[in-house]
């Protein structure tokens, strides 16, 4: 019987933020998982500068890259193959991963797989869950991106909701400030909202007419704006956690809404959840209620999986490179990239 040879990949990530490389052995076992995160960097503006972003990966890279193989014990030589994230994100953040992977692909003679960045936050899942297979409906919430995706088979998608405005991620960041906690939002408003009332204001549950899927998160960032504008005007004083507990709450019950309806129409039992606002305890534990009812299997990365990583790109890579997916030294950072769609 011919053994199946294991396949190691040194997986690249730099669409925003963070500074991330990662070992990850056949795709669902993490040797290592390195992220330099500039928040703190882009907390004084508010939000993440473009131009600070790149400047520090470029500063960093080199640095993560060897951390990575140092942390799994392995070296360059041993890799299968190099995974970078090219798109969607920051086209100057994305060519610093894509140039260093490009580069160290053309030194050695490992293969090149370029990965999409939403495919990869929906492979975090596979990480932790040996046994998670597609087909599953998938959530996918960050700070760029709210899809409801319909993974078919590996690198199969098919996206059957998507944010009409700005991302669950995005609102949550505009709302964080506009109370007063400061940046990055989402982690200060799931922390806060434990200390608050959810039922204390209500805040609308947008649903898009001609699309039962899509969201749209605007109209509740309005909506608290002016809760806030009229109790300055009345002079009444402002709960802090609980509007952040009330917004949540409004988030989670649109979210919760339209993955269940989803996953009742296409008949699946799995349902999974990925990117930053998936690390939201909130929202969680009221889809671990929801599908404990409903008998459907939830599936969720540790939160260290959901926000952007390296880790989840090498689970994406692992199942490309086994459909024979390689990219060459013209592989360019696409900041627009369609899920499913490579280039
Ligand atoms: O996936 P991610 O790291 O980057 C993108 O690809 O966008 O997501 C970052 C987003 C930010 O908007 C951040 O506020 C949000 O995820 N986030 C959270 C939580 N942790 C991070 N939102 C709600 N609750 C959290 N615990
Ligand atoms: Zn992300």
């Amino acid at each position: 019987m011919k053994m199946e040879k294991d396949v190691y990949i040194l997986a690249i990530e730099s669409s925003c933020d963070e500074t991330a490389a990662a070992v990850v052995r056949n795709g669902r076992e993490v040797l290592s998982n390195v992220i330099y995160s500039q928040i703190a960097l882009h907390t004084e503006y508010g939000g993440v500068v473009p131009e600070i972003a790149s400047r520090k990966h470029i500063e960093k890279i080199n640095q993560v890259i060897e951390q990575a193989l140092t942390d799994a014990e392995m070296k360059l030589e041993e890799m299968t193959a190099i995974a970078v994230t090219y798109g969607p994100g920051l086209v100057g953040a994305l060519l610093v991963g894509v140039s260093a992977a490009k580069a160290i692909s053309f030194a050695s003679g490992i293969p090149l797989v370029g990965v999409h960045h939403i495919e990869g936050h929906i492979s975090a899942n596979y990480i932790e869950n040996k046994e998670l297979e597609p087909p599953f409906i998938c959530l996918v919430v960050s700070g760029g991106h709210s899809h409801l995706v319909v993974v078919k088979d590996y690198g199969e998608y098919e996206i059957i909701g998507r944010t009409r405005d700005d991302a669950a991620g995005e609102a949550f960041d505009k709302v964080a400030r506009a109370i007063g906690l400061g940046y990055p939002g989402g982690p200060k408003i799931d922390k806060v909202s434990r200390e608050g009332n959810p039922d204390a204001i209500h805040f609308p549950r947008a649903k898009v007419a001609d699309a039962e899927y899509d969201f749209s998160f605007s109209g509740l960032k309005s909506a608290v704006l002016n809760y806030l504008n009229s109790c300055q005007m009345k002079g009444e004083a402002i709960n802090t956690a609980d509007v952040a507990a009330s917004f949540q709450r409004a988030v989670i019950d649109v979210l919760v809404e339209h993955s269940m309806d989803a996953v009742e129409r296409y008949g699946y039992k799995k349902f999974a959840i990925a990117g930053g606002v998936a690390s939201n305890s909130g929202l969680r534990k009221a889809f671990e209620e929801v599908c404990g009812k409903k008998d459907i299997t939830f599936y969720h990365p540790s939160p260290i999986y959901c926000t952007d990583n390296a880790a989840m790109i090498g689970a994406a890579a692992y199942y490309e490179f086994q459909k024979g997916i390689r990219h060459g030294f013209d592989l360019n950072a696409v900041p627009n990239l369609k899920l499913g769609e490579r280039i």
